[in-house]
């Protein structure tokens, strides 16, 4: 009998339950029944403390459309895999390993995103055979085109700025609305221009507020009272972002602005006139069922998964390359962000249709 461990790690998305049971479903294909799944629960924690016990079918059915995810997450920040635990004394790498082994495991399959990432590749080195998959609303996991929960988050990011729109127009308003993202703008971008936002501030580009504020003043020179702003939770100004780390930090540390988007309708109040107002949707994004997009995409990445782990192939992420999954090995993702680029398409095309970045 094969045994395989899954796990889901960090920060949950749509389409984490999908992926479970895509993986499931086609290991029991591949193997010809002869597989057992064992659920890891909350994450790494469920591998360090032991949290671990054998699924059955049923656990698998009825999940392709549930939020969240059946095996629980939590966040175990890499660079504390190694401390040994202060008040336990537990050694997380050794109870991993060991783990491991006292359930008999083959490999197991780990659900996360960047940080995730670091210690799957982590075990693996340390001779545990992992497969992982890309998850995360962020979009920012390196070796892959798309990670799932992306589009899930982007539809309802677009929801937000379309039930925006209405009562900005009606009302002749200013909205700023933060969407999430981490450090990266994927989010951002695509919610805001799927969601015609007159201007979209993301961190790869830092915005200069006189020009934001020049943007929504010409559109008043033109009877267009209201304007959209997506701004990305790490959103940041030119000035901000010429700070070295730690005067940022402490700056941050005297503005208490709650996020990004009430620091940005602070500073754009001095140079406009218009009401403004900020909505913030936050943990929203990631909730509630995957979108068709997701499911779709979980389905793959879970199939490809399960054919890695029959032919044996481990040390790997299975990564959407041009509508092909791949195997990537986790040397490569780990520890890499993928930023959006300076020259991306999506940019381009954005700014000719006069969307301000700020820029
Ligand atoms: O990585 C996904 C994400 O939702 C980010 O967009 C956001 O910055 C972060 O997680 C929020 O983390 P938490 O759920 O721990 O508050």
């Amino acid at each position: 009998m094969y045994r395989v461990g899954i796990l889901t790690s960090g920060g949950d998305c749509q389409g984490l339950n999908a992926v479970i049971r895509a993986v499931a479903k086609s290991l029991y294909e591949e193997f010809d029944d002869k597989v057992e799944i064992y659920g890891i629960r909350n994450g790494y924690a469920g591998l360090i403390d032991g949290e671990i016990h054998k699924m059955s079918k049923s656990d698998f059915s009825g999940i392709l459309t549930l939020g969240g995810t059946i095996l629980g997450t939590s966040r175990r920040p890499f660079k504390m895999m190694r401390v040994i635990d202060d008040v336990t004394g537990i050694d997380k790498v050794k109870n991993m390993k060991s783990n491991y082994k006292k359930f008999g495991l083959d490999c197991i399959v780990v659900l996360g995103g960047n940080g995730t990432h670091k210690s799957a590749h982590m075990l693996s080195e340390e001779g545990l055979n992992v497969v992982s998959l890309p998850k995360t609303i962020d979009n920012d996991v390196w070796g892959t085109d798309i990670t799932f929960g992306f589009q899930s988050a982007c539809d309802i990011a677009v929801n937000v700025i379309d039930c925006i729109h209405t009562t900005a127009t009606s009302h002749g308003r200013i909205f700023i609305v933060e969407v999430m993202g981490h450090k990266v703008g994927w989010l951002t971008l695509n919610a805001g221009i799927a969601g015609g936002a007159d201007i979209i501030l993301i961190p790869e580009i830092p915005y200069n507020i006189e020009k934001v504020a020049a943007v929504i003043n010409k559109r008043e020179s033109e009877g267009k009272s209201f304007s959209i702003l997506a701004v990305a939770e790490g959103a940041i100004s030119d000035k901000d972002a010429a700070l070295k780390k730690k005067e940022l930090k402490a700056l941050r540390a005297t503005q208490h602005y709650p996020s990004a988007a009430y620091r940005v309708a602070d500073e754009l109040s001095e140079y406009i006139s218009n009401e403004i107002r900020v909505t913030v949707p936050g943990h929203f994004q990631r909730g509630g069922s995957p979108c068709a997009y997701d499911r779709v995409l979980c389905t793959r990445l879970g199939a490809a998964a399960a054919r890695l782990i029959k032919e044996k192939h481990f040390g790997c992420m299975v990564g959407m390359i041009n509508g092909r999954t791949v195997p990537v090995p986790l040397f490569e993702v780990a520890g890499k962000l993928k930023t959006v680029p300076l020259d991306s398409p999506l940019i381009r095309d954005a700014k000719d249709l006069g969307i301000s970045f700020g820029d």
